[in-house]
Formats: structure tokens, C-alpha cells, sequence
């Protein structure tokens, strides 16, 4: 190979890697950055290319620390733990490597920054240990709803002897009435809570996403003729049909497009979008790795303050009157059975936005 196609063909190579890279010079000019670094850091190659290490990392003194250290001793340096970029504007963690840059017969030439995106592994972390808590709570939870359905029934039976002993329209069967209507509402309660600590069979079949998000919206459309709710809809058509249980996902993005139309009130936005993540990747338990497509439910309601953020998954959660604070729980758990990934971001004063990662192919 001519230098020149040698020089494009290596050139080629760092640009496709999905971490970043950055190299810099003995002097400690920036000779080399790749796109996924310029993501990262927030700047372009134009602006970065011969700029000293210190302006383009100003601030991130932790990396600063490691660059100078392996510039200084040729040693090679990780952190996976402390690092968070924050040029961007949003923080990212990332994983930084620095290994000095070394010419054929061993002198020191410049040190190569090595940056891993962070931020998925994080969220899967998180949802790991939330999965850990769910699993006892559920347990106790199961347990405890049995001991209800028992009793329940025979308040259930007693109260209907009872209507019938009492003659029609009467005040006292008004208050028979209330008895059942809440005994009933128990009941449904029991019941969510039982087929969340259920392990159960999924059953698998190609399901057109678009098709379940547009029912659900049209049917929700229709539940809100008396207010002035707009849906929005954003599909990837090039999203292909997923391998999923249908009936799940239906109950999963339901819950999710009514906890936003029940957030914006009388008037405002829901908007459901999708689209294929293209450099997304996930591993679990040395699965293999897939692409993922995500679907986003946003509304423009009242938001969510961030205290409340972190019991929002948690079962029996709810700020609603008539709420089981169950349906981000069933969510969550439909989306960890599925082996995708649940998430929510909020702005108090703007709405909230539920992203949902699916494995394409499973
Ligand atoms: N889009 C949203 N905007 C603002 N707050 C939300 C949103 N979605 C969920 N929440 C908050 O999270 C809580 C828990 O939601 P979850 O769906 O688990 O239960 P719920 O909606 O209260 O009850 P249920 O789903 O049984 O009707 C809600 O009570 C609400 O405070
Ligand atoms: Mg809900």
C-alpha cells in the first residue's frame, strides 16, 4: 500500500471506533482527534487540532492529572469510576485510559487519551439494583396480597346477601354499593400486584410496534374528546417488527401515554415517538449484542420534581387520588422481561419524557 492509502486506512480506523480518541503531543498540542471524541468533549476537530490539553480539558481536572502523569512518566493510567465530562452541557461519565504513544524503538512521542461513554452502563447499573429491590419487595408483596383475596371474598359475598335483604332503593344499599365498589377496587389492586411478583412465559411473536402505539392512541384520543389533549406521533418507519409478547407491550405503553395524558390535565401535549439507536449495543449476561430501538412518551405537564424521581418505579407509589401507584412498577417489570431498558427524564414546570430501549432482535 502507498503511504498515502495507508495514511487514509489508519486514519479510517480511528474514526470508526466508538470510543474516543484523542492523541497529544509531547509538547502537549492535540495532533488527533476522532469523532467519537469530539462528541464527547464538545468540540470539534477544527477547534481542537493544535490546541494545548489543557484549554480543551479545562476544568476536567481529573483527566488533566492523568494526561500530565503519563506525559511526564510514560505510565499508563485508568479511571472508570471518577471522571465526568461536562463541556456538553448534560454530564457525561466516561471511562478515560491514558498510554504514552511510543516510535518503533521506544522513545516517548506524545500520549493517546483513550474515553468510553459511560452513560448506558450507568442506567443499566441503576436498573440493576432497582430490579434487586423490586424482587424482595414483590416477594412480600405476593404474600401478603393472597392473605387479602380471602378475607375480601367474604366481605364481597356477605355484602351482596345482604343488598338483597334490603329492600330497593333504599339508603342502606346506596352504602352496600360504596362497600362493593371499594371491595372491588381492592380486589383489581390484589390482582396487579399478584401478576407483578409472578414470573411468567412470555409469549413471543413478531409485533408491529407503530400498530400497538397508534391503537393506543387513538383509543386514548378518544377518552379525551372533552379535553384539549393533542397526541403527537413520530414514527421510524424503518423500524422492522419486534420479537415481543404483544399483549405486554400494549399494557406497558398504556400505562406510560396515560400517566401522561393524566399529567398534562385539560390541556396540553402527548407526543410518542420512535427510532432506531444506531451505535446502541447492550450486553447482559454475556448476551449478544443487538440493536436497540427506542420509543420515547413525552408530555408537556407539570413535570416531576427530583425527590420524587426515584420512588416513581417503586409498586404502591402514586400522588394520584384513585391511583395504585402500580403501573410504572408493571412497566418496569415488563421492560426487564423483555430485556430492554426503562427510563425518565423530567423538567419540573416543562413534562416529563419515558424512554423505552428495546433489543431489535431478541
Ligand atoms: N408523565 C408523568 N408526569 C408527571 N408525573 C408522573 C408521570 N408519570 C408518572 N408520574 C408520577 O409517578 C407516580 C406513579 O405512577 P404509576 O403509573 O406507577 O402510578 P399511578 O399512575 O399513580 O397509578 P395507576 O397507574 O395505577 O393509575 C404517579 O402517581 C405520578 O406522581
Ligand atoms: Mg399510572
Amino acid at each position: 500500500m502507498a503511504v498515502n492509502h495507508l495514511q487514509d486506512y489508519y486514519a479510517n480506523v480511528i474514526d470508526s471506533v466508538g470510543d474516543g480518541v484523542v492523541v497529544i503531543a509531547e509538547e502537549g498540542g492535540i495532533t488527533l482527534i476522532n469523532p467519537a471524541a469530539e462528541e464527547l468533549v464538545g468540540v470539534s476537530r477544527r477547534q481542537a487540532m493544535g490546541l494545548h490539553f489543557t484549554s480543551l480539558f479545562r476544568g476536567e481536572d481529573l483527566l488533566l492529572e492523568m494526561i500530565e502523569k503519563t506525559t511526564r512518566t510514560g505510565m499508563t493510567i485508568s479511571d472508570h469510576e471518577n471522571i465526568v465530562l461536562k463541556k456538553t452541557g448534560h454530564p457525561i461519565p466516561v471511562g478515560a485510559t491514558t498510554s504514552p504513544l511510543l516510535m518503533a524503538n521506544g522513545e516517548r512521542i506524545g500520549t493517546i487519551l483513550l474515553l468510553r461513554d459511560l452513560t448506558n452502563i450507568r442506567d443499566l447499573e441503576e436498573a440493576v439494583r432497582h430490579a434487586d429491590r423490586l424482587s424482595s419487595l414483590g416477594a412480600l408483596a405476593a404474600g401478603l396480597a393472597h392473605e387479602i383475596k380471602n378475607p375480601l371474598g367474604g366481605i364481597k359475598g356477605a355484602a351482596q346477601l345482604l343488598a338483597m335483604e334490603l329492600p330497593e332503593g333504599s339508603e342502606q344499599r346506596d352504602y352496600l354499593r360504596v362497600v362493593l365498589k371499594e371491595v372491588q377496587r381492592v380486589n383489581r389492586i390484589v390482582e396487579e400486584l399478584l401478576e407483578l411478583a409472578a414470573p411468567r412465559k412470555l409469549e413471543l411473536a413478531p409485533v408491529n410496534l407503530h400498530k400497538i402505539l397508534g391503537d393506543i392512541i387513538v383509543l386514548q384520543k378518544r377518552s379525551v374528546d372533552d379535553r384539549e389533549i393533542t397526541f403527537q406521533q413520530q414514527f421510524d418507519p424503518s423500524i422492522p417488527p419486534i420479537l415481543a409478547d404483544e399483549a405486554l407491550l400494549t399494557q406497558l405503553f398504556l400505562n406510560l401515554i396515560k400517566n401522561g395524558v393524566e399529567a398534562v390535565g385539560d390541556t396540553g401535549q402527548v407526543r410518542v415517538s420512535s427510532r432506531v439507536l444506531a451505535d446502541y449495543s447492550m450486553t447482559q449476561k454475556g448476551e449478544r449484542r443487538s440493536r436497540m430501538v427506542a420509543i420515547e412518551v413525552s408530555d408537556d405537564g407539570p413535570g416531576i420534581g427530583k425527590e420524587q424521581l426515584e420512588h416513581l418505579f417503586t409498586p404502591f407509589y402514586t400522588t394520584k387520588s384513585k391511583g395504585t401507584g402500580l403501573g410504572l412498577a408493571i412497566c418496569q417489570k415488563i421492560v426487564a422481561e423483555h430485556r430492554g431498558m426503562i427510563k425518565v427524564e423530567s423538567e419540573p414546570g416543562r413534562g416529563t419524557t419515558f424512554t423505552v430501549m428495546l433489543p431489535l432482535i431478541q
